[in-house]
């Protein structure tokens, strides 16, 4: 089958996904994590993008989003290559940002980034829809503002969390902590208006409630949501707890440490409160609010949750490249 030539796919923002899409990328995602089982099927994935090479620019701290993308660039065959501290590279001689990723297209088929800066993606994106290569961008994390392929894993472990309970249509998403800065509760919150009858419960102390920006945006979308700090109460109605950390990076003058966040800290004392259905997940790294001790427990998802986050990156480069199509399970 021909590669088809698809239109430039960036993927900037949650907002940008509907839910057929969702629906789609879950069963792709399903579907592709069954290639894992047999050395031939590894070997069909990495044929799928061979001819193709990714830019990893990656210019604030990640772990598992770096990893879990160029793994996903490994799995389908792509070569990649690197910058995650923009000292090394001609920024430092003064090439401003907009030249170094204009040059990053002149030879790489895509670029995944991850940036302290807010619009970034969305900037460069538009300045490379000009140009004579606009290539791909992948917001892989910007500031406070996005973190679009979270939100997907994070929906597609909620989805497979949910399959025997009817998905995530009528969830009760309760989402804990720094909700003010965490870009991961902004684009969850995005992917979860496209769900019939959901209901987020975000719950945090006053200093980190959500930004009104969101609040709009969700009162625009008519989802049912509520703001509190009675984590208790909340964690006994929740179908998902979904932890985060204080994002005290984003602190001008150490602000974070004058909040009172331990109330909102899920221990192991906290789970007979929990629903025997409910799923707790966390996009990691964690702190002291997500309890260790939790971890042996049937509900934690957190860890699946980030390998989920691999897999769901490389059915997002095959969609992308337009070789979904070639995501059919050969006979093994
Ligand atoms: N969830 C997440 O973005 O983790 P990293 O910061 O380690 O990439």
């Amino acid at each position: 089958m021909e590669e088809s030539t698809p239109k430039t796919f960036h993927v900037l923002s949650s907002s940008q996904f509907d839910r057929a899409f969702l629906d789609y990328m879950c069963l792709l995602t399903d579907t592709i994590r069954r290639f894992d089982k047999s050395k031939e099927g590894l070997l069909y994935l990495k044929g799928l993008l061979a001819h193709r090479r990714a830019m990893l620019y990656f210019t604030q701290p990640s772990t598992r989003t770096f990893l879990s993308f160029q793994t996903a660039c490994q799995i389908v065959g792509m070569g990649t290559n690197e910058i995650r501290d923009s000292s090394t590279s001609s920024e430092r001689k003064g090439e401003s940002i907009e030249d170094s990723l204009q040059t990053f297209s002149s030879y790489v088929d895509i670029i995944i980034m991850r940036t302290p800066v807010p619009g970034l993606c969305d900037r460069i994106a538009a300045i490379l829809n000009e140009t004579h290569r606009p290539i791909p961008i992948i917001n892989a994390g910007s500031g406070p503002d996005e973190h679009p392929t979270q939100a997907l894993l994070d929906i597609y472990t909620l989805n497979r969390s949910f399959v025997k309970l009817g998905g995530i249509d009528g969830k009760t998403i309760m989402m804990v902590g720094d909700l003010k800065r965490g870009r991961t509760i902004r684009s969850l919150s995005g992917l979860l208006a496209n769900y019939r009858d959901v209901k987020i419960i975000f719950v945090s102390p006053p200093e980190f409630r959500i930004q009104d920006d969101l609040r709009q945006k969700l009162l625009a979308r008519k989802i049912r949501f509520e703001e509190t700090d009675q984590f208790e109460d909340s964690l006994r109605i929740a179908d998902a707890v979904y932890m985060t950390r204080v994002q005290d990076e984003y602190d001008k003058d150490g602000e974070s440490q004058k909040v009172d966040s331990r109330r909102f800290h899920l221990k192991a004392t906290h789970l007979p409160l929990m629903k025997s259905s409910a799923v707790i997940m966390h996009p990691l790294p964690r702190r002291e609010e997500l309890d260790i001790a939790i971890d042996q427990d049937p509900r934690a998802k957190y860890w699946r949750q980030e390998r989920n986050g691999m897999w769901t990156r490389v059915a997002l480069l095959t969609k992308i490249f337009g070789v979904d199509q070639k995501i059919v399970l050969p006979e093994l």
